[in-house]
């Protein structure tokens, strides 16, 4: 690695042509880049600006460079030129080896002092481990998710940077400048060192899959259980989007479900039923069982996407095992869709309860002080999950900054109690009609067995000391005794050091 000085001299920088070193460079001009890039222009901050194929470097400037402060480089050794000291480099590439190699040669040119941030989606344990590594050669490394998808990158991200502290100070005001506002407060705060940043990211896009995949159950048992069009559909989440489930996902789903083919019919009938992913709500899922979480929802949500993709698979089941659902009496529809806005709500809010709990969990795992209290209000607008809900999960914290979990917290403890009968109800219909709906019904086991205070694990101790005498406590002994009862000889219990 080169000093300031012999880096910066190794290359003409900005100023051997009468240009003023620029405040950021970037590398990537993806959609997310260059939106990114236009973003922090609109700023006026001053930018340079790398992508591997130079054409699409040219055509970024010929559309967007009248005007801005916008530098090309065509190599990353003059980019690292351009900028001022200490350099703040933002890598918009895709997660994965092309950040790796992008680091790789990166570091020649740079300097002891300089910042690294990666804003992809990358695995918070790869930016934990660059973390470490390049701190160790003086470099501050900072893993910052950002979430919008393309109009929050232009208009207003949430923005979850974590990674080394040092760089904080030097690239918050630019990146708070960008981020998208709550009462005048940027959705862009420090998470904490490591990894803390992209885990944090991680945590959003899992809750993420779990309330895509709550409003598709939704959708589907309004079209097979109640039989509504797809106008009534849309006419329905437009309306509770004005209420407490007021969120960006409910207000696209109105949208997409008024969308027409070119025939006319609804676009989203012509839609194959198999979900993609990119993989970030199966480490979410990944992490909660390696930090023994209960997060039942999100999972459900991976695996129901799993489920989809074996569309042959289904398609010969529905053929052998399937029946048409009835639909509910025209009389009984309004109470159902009642229902079905207080499922949502309720399920929604067990997901959240689960995951604040994995982010607890991997707070004190990885010591790092996750501010939940920011971390609620930095996803209340700009990302993909914002909603209003998130201002009530925000109070809760300032009420109790770690509650036990947000099912106790008095506000959403009363919210779920009036939920509770439509929920029941609507996982009932579609129990009842034969329509999958894991999320929901997943949701509603979670909170039964989480209000229950003695629940069926004595049935499982109790087996496992049978075949394989691997004891259990007592509730009416002290809790650190262990015993043995002999099963299938006398029947005599043995207590175990
Ligand atoms: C965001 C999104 C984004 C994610 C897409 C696709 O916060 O802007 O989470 O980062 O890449 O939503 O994710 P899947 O392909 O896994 O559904």
């Amino acid at each position: 690695m080169k000093t300031t000085e012999q880096s910066a001299g190794s290359e003409p920088g900005l100023a051997a042509i009468g240009m003023a070193p620029s405040d950021i460079g970037i590398v990537g001009l993806g959609v997310m880049g260059a939106n990114l890039a236009l973003n922090l222009s609109d700023q006026a901050y001053r930018l340079s600006v790398y992508n591997r194929t130079g054409a699409v470097t040219a055509e970024f400037i010929a559309t967007h460079g009248q005007g801005r402060a916008i530098a090309v480089a065509d190599n990353l050794q003059q980019l690292v030129s351009q900028l001022a000291s200490p350099r703040v480099i933002l890598l918009m590439v895709t997660a994965g080896r092309a950040v790796e190699a992008v680091i790789e040669q990166l570091q020649p040119w740079l300097a002891p002092g300089d910042i690294l941030i990666d804003g992809g989606n990358s695995n918070y344990q790869d930016t934990d481990r660059r973390w470490r590594t390049l701190a160790a050669r003086g470099l501050h490394f900072v893993g910052m998710g950002v979430s919008g998808g393309e109009d929050g990158a232009r208009f207003g991200p949430s923005l979850m940077p974590g990674g080394a502290a040092a760089a904080w100070p030097v690239i918050r005001d630019m990146f708070q400048a960008i981020a998208a506002r709550v009462d005048g407060i940027p959705c862009c705060q420090w998470l904490g060192e490591g990894g803390a940043g992209h885990y944090v990211k991680m945590i959003h896009n899992g809750i993420e899959y779990g309330d895509m995949q709550l409003i598709a159950e939704v959708c589907h048992l309004m079209q097979h259980a109640l039989g509504l069009s797809h106008d009534e559909m849309a006419d329905r989440f437009a309306a509770w989007n004005g209420g407490r489930l007021e969120s960006y996902l409910i207000e696209i789903t109105a949208r997409l479900l008024r969308q027409r083919d070119h025939d006319g019919g609804p676009l989203v009938e012509r839609i194959l039923d198999v979900a993609g992913s990119k993989g970030t709500g199966v480490w979410t899922a990944q992490d909660a069982l390696d930090n023994a979480v209960p997060l039942t929802l999100i999972g459900e949500a991976v695996h129901a996407r799993m489920l989809s993709a074996r569309k042959s698979e289904r398609v010969a089941a529905a053929a052998l095992l399937g029946s048409v659902p009835t639909l509910v009496p025209e009389a009984e529809r309004a109470a159902c869709l009642e229902a079905l806005h207080d499922a949502l709500y309720a399920a929604k809010l067990v997901s959240y309860t689960q995951g604040f709990m994995l982010m607890q969990a991997a707070a004190e795992k990885n010591g790092w002080a996750l501010p939940f209290g920011d971390i609620a209000l930095l996803w209340r607008a700009g990302c993909i999950i914002r909603s209003r809900f998130l201002a009530d999960i925000r109070n809760s914290f300032e009420r109790q900054p770690v509650p036990p979990s947000l099912l106790q917290d008095p506000f959403f403890a009363a919210e779920v109690k009036n939920a509770e009968a439509g929920w029941r109800r609507a996982v009932m219909l579609a129990v009842g009609h034969g329509i999958a709906a894991p999320a929901l019904s997943s949701a509603l086991s979670f909170y039964d067995g989480y209000r229950c205070a003695y629940g069926s694990a004595n049935i499982i101790q109790a087996q496992r000391d049978f075949f394989g005498a691997h004891t259990y406590q007592r509730v009416d002994r002290d809790e650190t005794a262990h015993f043995h009862t002999r099963w299938l000889g006398d029947g005599g219990e043995e207590k175990l050091s």
